[in-house]
Protein backbone atom coordinates (compact mmCIF):
# COMPACT_ATOMS: atom_id res chain seq x y z
CA UNK A 1 0.00 0.00 0.00
CA UNK A 2 1.20 3.13 -0.99
CA UNK A 3 0.96 6.10 1.72
CA UNK A 4 -0.63 9.06 0.63
CA UNK A 5 1.27 12.34 1.19
CA UNK A 6 -0.03 14.35 4.39
CA UNK A 7 -0.48 17.71 3.21
CA UNK A 8 -2.04 19.06 6.86
CA UNK A 9 0.30 20.93 8.17
CA UNK A 10 -1.29 20.59 11.59
CA UNK A 11 -0.61 16.53 11.13
CA UNK A 12 2.78 15.91 13.40
CA UNK A 13 3.44 13.80 10.34
CA UNK A 14 3.23 16.69 7.59
CA UNK A 15 6.69 18.34 9.12
CA UNK A 16 9.43 15.60 9.68
CA UNK A 17 12.28 17.53 8.33
CA UNK A 18 10.87 20.54 10.66
CA UNK A 19 14.27 21.39 12.88
CA UNK A 20 12.07 20.68 16.39
CA UNK A 21 14.13 20.51 19.54
CA UNK A 22 11.34 20.12 22.73
CA UNK A 23 11.62 21.20 25.86
CA UNK A 24 9.00 19.73 28.40
CA UNK A 25 8.86 19.52 31.92
CA UNK A 26 6.71 20.66 35.27
CA UNK A 27 6.58 24.37 36.27
CA UNK A 28 9.95 25.92 38.12
CA UNK A 29 12.43 23.07 36.28
CA UNK A 30 13.92 26.31 33.98
CA UNK A 31 12.03 25.08 30.88
CA UNK A 32 11.21 28.97 29.94
CA UNK A 33 15.03 30.37 30.53
CA UNK A 34 16.33 27.57 28.96
CA UNK A 35 14.39 27.24 25.54
CA UNK A 36 14.55 31.10 24.95
CA UNK A 37 18.26 30.83 25.35
CA UNK A 38 18.68 27.47 22.82
CA UNK A 39 16.72 28.80 20.75
CA UNK A 40 18.18 32.46 20.42
CA UNK A 41 21.75 30.73 20.16
CA UNK A 42 20.60 28.69 17.19
CA UNK A 43 18.78 31.78 15.74
CA UNK A 44 15.72 29.78 15.50
CA UNK A 45 12.33 30.90 16.54
CA UNK A 46 10.82 30.36 20.39
CA UNK A 47 7.28 28.91 21.13
CA UNK A 48 5.72 29.17 24.57
CA UNK A 49 2.79 26.67 24.54
CA UNK A 50 2.00 27.23 28.21
CA UNK A 51 1.17 30.69 26.96
CA UNK A 52 -1.20 29.32 25.28
CA UNK A 53 -3.36 27.32 27.27
CA UNK A 54 -2.93 30.12 29.69
CA UNK A 55 -4.40 32.74 27.04
CA UNK A 56 -7.32 30.04 26.69
CA UNK A 57 -8.18 30.19 30.24
CA UNK A 58 -7.91 34.37 30.70
CA UNK A 59 -10.09 34.58 27.63
CA UNK A 60 -12.88 32.03 29.85
CA UNK A 61 -12.49 34.11 32.46
CA UNK A 62 -12.83 37.78 31.29
CA UNK A 63 -16.17 35.88 29.49
CA UNK A 64 -17.46 34.48 32.66
CA UNK A 65 -17.01 31.15 31.63
CA UNK A 66 -16.29 28.40 34.15
CA UNK A 67 -12.49 26.96 33.08
CA UNK A 68 -13.82 23.44 34.25
CA UNK A 69 -16.91 23.71 31.63
CA UNK A 70 -15.78 21.93 29.36
CA UNK A 71 -18.05 22.42 26.24
CA UNK A 72 -17.78 26.29 26.35
CA UNK A 73 -14.12 26.54 26.61
CA UNK A 74 -14.03 24.09 23.71
CA UNK A 75 -16.03 26.70 21.79
CA UNK A 76 -13.81 29.34 22.85
CA UNK A 77 -10.44 27.98 22.27
CA UNK A 78 -11.72 26.67 18.38
CA UNK A 79 -12.40 30.97 17.81
CA UNK A 80 -9.87 32.71 19.89
CA UNK A 81 -7.31 34.95 18.23
CA UNK A 82 -4.14 33.86 20.13
CA UNK A 83 -0.47 35.21 19.73
CA UNK A 84 2.82 34.17 21.27
CA UNK A 85 5.49 36.06 20.27
CA UNK A 86 8.21 37.94 21.85
CA UNK A 87 7.06 37.43 25.17
CA UNK A 88 4.04 38.94 24.17
CA UNK A 89 0.85 37.21 24.69
CA UNK A 90 -2.16 38.77 22.71
CA UNK A 91 -5.72 37.30 23.30
CA UNK A 92 -8.39 38.32 20.77
CA UNK A 93 -6.40 42.14 20.66
CA UNK A 94 -5.77 42.41 24.14
CA UNK A 95 -2.13 42.40 25.23
CA UNK A 96 -2.56 39.60 28.41
CA UNK A 97 0.98 39.36 28.83
CA UNK A 98 0.97 40.06 32.64
CA UNK A 99 -2.32 38.92 33.41
CA UNK A 100 -1.34 35.46 32.10
CA UNK A 101 1.20 34.86 34.45
CA UNK A 102 -1.02 36.18 37.27
CA UNK A 103 -2.75 33.64 40.37
CA UNK A 104 -6.17 34.15 38.66
CA UNK A 105 -5.25 32.14 35.03
CA UNK A 106 -2.59 29.76 37.42
CA UNK A 107 -5.07 28.55 39.27
CA UNK A 108 -7.87 28.26 35.94
CA UNK A 109 -4.96 26.91 33.66
CA UNK A 110 -4.80 23.23 34.74
CA UNK A 111 -8.64 22.60 34.35
CA UNK A 112 -8.26 23.98 30.39
CA UNK A 113 -5.42 22.16 30.10
CA UNK A 114 -7.40 19.09 30.50
CA UNK A 115 -9.47 19.46 28.20
CA UNK A 116 -9.12 17.01 25.42
CA UNK A 117 -11.01 19.45 22.65
CA UNK A 118 -8.56 22.23 23.87
CA UNK A 119 -5.72 20.39 23.52
CA UNK A 120 -6.25 19.21 19.91
CA UNK A 121 -7.08 22.18 19.15
CA UNK A 122 -3.93 24.02 20.41
CA UNK A 123 -1.67 20.91 19.54
CA UNK A 124 -3.26 21.84 15.97
CA UNK A 125 -2.33 25.32 16.12
CA UNK A 126 1.52 24.68 17.38
CA UNK A 127 2.32 22.54 14.36
CA UNK A 128 1.14 25.39 12.03
CA UNK A 129 3.61 27.29 13.74
CA UNK A 130 6.53 24.87 13.70
CA UNK A 131 5.12 24.40 9.46
CA UNK A 132 5.42 28.19 8.70
CA UNK A 133 8.66 28.55 10.05
CA UNK A 134 10.59 25.08 9.07
CA UNK A 135 11.10 24.45 13.05
CA UNK A 136 11.50 25.76 16.14
CA UNK A 137 12.51 25.53 19.79
CA UNK A 138 8.57 24.37 21.66
CA UNK A 139 8.45 24.55 24.95
CA UNK A 140 5.47 22.86 27.25
CA UNK A 141 4.47 19.54 28.74
CA UNK A 142 3.64 17.27 25.53
CA UNK A 143 5.67 18.77 22.84
CA UNK A 144 8.11 15.39 22.70
CA UNK A 145 5.37 12.92 23.47
CA UNK A 146 2.46 14.27 21.29
CA UNK A 147 3.27 17.27 19.24
CA UNK A 148 6.04 16.64 17.83
CA UNK A 149 6.92 12.93 18.50
CA UNK A 150 9.65 13.46 15.58
CA UNK A 151 11.43 16.02 16.65
CA UNK A 152 15.18 16.07 16.35
CA UNK A 153 16.09 16.43 19.80
CA UNK A 154 13.73 16.23 23.04
CA UNK A 155 14.79 17.18 26.26
CA UNK A 156 12.76 16.81 29.48
CA UNK A 157 13.97 19.29 32.32
CA UNK A 158 12.91 17.98 36.12
CA UNK A 159 14.32 19.70 39.57
CA UNK A 160 13.52 18.65 42.91
CA UNK A 161 10.16 20.32 44.39
CA UNK A 162 11.98 22.77 46.73
CA UNK A 163 14.21 24.10 44.50
CA UNK A 164 11.01 24.44 41.27
CA UNK A 165 9.36 26.35 44.53
CA UNK A 166 12.99 28.62 45.42
CA UNK A 167 12.60 29.78 41.52
CA UNK A 168 8.93 30.59 41.19
CA UNK A 169 8.66 31.98 44.64
CA UNK A 170 11.84 34.91 43.44
CA UNK A 171 9.67 35.59 40.36
CA UNK A 172 6.87 35.72 41.81
CA UNK A 173 7.21 38.44 44.21
CA UNK A 174 3.57 39.42 45.56
CA UNK A 175 2.91 35.38 46.65
CA UNK A 176 4.76 33.90 49.81
CA UNK A 177 6.76 30.54 49.25
CA UNK A 178 4.02 28.41 50.85
CA UNK A 179 1.73 29.66 48.21
CA UNK A 180 3.90 29.31 45.54
CA UNK A 181 4.87 25.81 46.92
CA UNK A 182 1.25 24.46 47.20
CA UNK A 183 0.23 25.74 43.77
CA UNK A 184 3.39 24.13 41.92
CA UNK A 185 2.40 20.83 44.00
CA UNK A 186 -1.41 20.98 43.11
CA UNK A 187 -0.18 21.55 39.51
CA UNK A 188 2.10 19.03 39.17
CA UNK A 189 -0.57 16.60 40.72
CA UNK A 190 -3.15 17.86 37.93
CA UNK A 191 -0.80 17.62 34.74
CA UNK A 192 1.11 14.34 35.75
CA UNK A 193 -2.54 12.50 35.90
CA UNK A 194 -4.89 13.89 33.30
CA UNK A 195 -6.31 11.53 31.04
CA UNK A 196 -5.33 13.94 27.83
CA UNK A 197 -1.42 14.28 27.25
CA UNK A 198 -0.20 13.88 30.59
CA UNK A 199 3.16 15.54 31.60
CA UNK A 200 5.70 12.90 31.18
CA UNK A 201 9.13 12.39 29.66
CA UNK A 202 9.26 11.33 26.01
CA UNK A 203 10.78 7.68 26.16
CA UNK A 204 13.71 8.91 23.88
CA UNK A 205 13.90 12.45 25.58
CA UNK A 206 17.34 13.37 27.07
CA UNK A 207 16.72 13.60 31.01
CA UNK A 208 18.37 16.91 32.77
CA UNK A 209 18.05 17.29 36.60
CA UNK A 210 18.20 21.17 37.11
CA UNK A 211 18.38 21.09 40.94
CA UNK A 212 21.72 23.12 41.62
CA UNK A 213 22.51 23.76 38.31
CA UNK A 214 23.11 27.10 36.74
CA UNK A 215 21.38 27.92 33.28
CA UNK A 216 24.28 28.13 31.74
CA UNK A 217 25.39 24.76 32.48
CA UNK A 218 21.54 23.43 30.93
CA UNK A 219 21.68 25.40 28.23
CA UNK A 220 25.33 23.86 27.60
CA UNK A 221 24.40 20.00 28.12
CA UNK A 222 21.35 21.06 25.83
CA UNK A 223 23.46 22.02 23.16
CA UNK A 224 25.73 19.72 23.98
CA UNK A 225 22.82 16.98 23.01
CA UNK A 226 23.02 18.21 19.47
CA UNK A 227 26.25 18.20 18.69
CA UNK A 228 26.21 15.21 16.25
CA UNK A 229 23.12 15.75 15.41
CA UNK A 230 22.27 17.13 11.78
CA UNK A 231 22.14 21.10 12.00
CA UNK A 232 18.84 23.48 11.41
CA UNK A 233 18.42 23.29 7.53
CA UNK A 234 19.96 20.29 6.70
CA UNK A 235 17.65 17.13 5.94
CA UNK A 236 16.78 15.15 8.91
O1 LIG B 1 5.52 28.30 33.34
P1 LIG B 1 4.80 27.21 34.08
O2 LIG B 1 5.59 25.97 34.10
O3 LIG B 1 4.26 27.65 35.38
O4 LIG B 1 3.52 26.84 33.28
P2 LIG B 1 3.26 26.99 31.75
O5 LIG B 1 4.34 26.36 30.95
O6 LIG B 1 2.94 28.41 31.48
O7 LIG B 1 1.95 26.09 31.59
C1 LIG B 1 0.77 26.39 32.28
C2 LIG B 1 -0.12 25.17 32.28
O8 LIG B 1 -0.50 24.87 30.94
C3 LIG B 1 0.51 23.89 32.81
O9 LIG B 1 0.37 23.76 34.22
C4 LIG B 1 -0.27 22.82 32.07
O10 LIG B 1 -1.49 22.53 32.72
C5 LIG B 1 -0.60 23.49 30.74
N1 LIG B 1 0.24 23.07 29.62
C6 LIG B 1 -0.07 21.90 28.98
O11 LIG B 1 -0.97 21.19 29.41
N2 LIG B 1 0.59 21.52 27.86
C7 LIG B 1 1.58 22.26 27.37
N3 LIG B 1 2.21 21.89 26.25
C8 LIG B 1 1.95 23.46 28.03
C9 LIG B 1 1.27 23.83 29.17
Amino acid sequence: MIDEPVTDPSDARATPGAYVIAIDGPAGSGKSTVARTVAARLELAYLDTGAMYRGVAFAALRRGIDPADQEPVARLAARVELSVEEGVVTVDGVDASIEVRGPEVTRAVSSVAANPDVRSELVARQRRWVAERGGGVVEGRDIGTVVFPLARLKVFLTASHEARSDRRAKEVTDLSYDTVAADIARRDHADSTRVSDPLQAAADAVVIDTTGLAIDEVVAAVLGHLDGLSPPGSAP
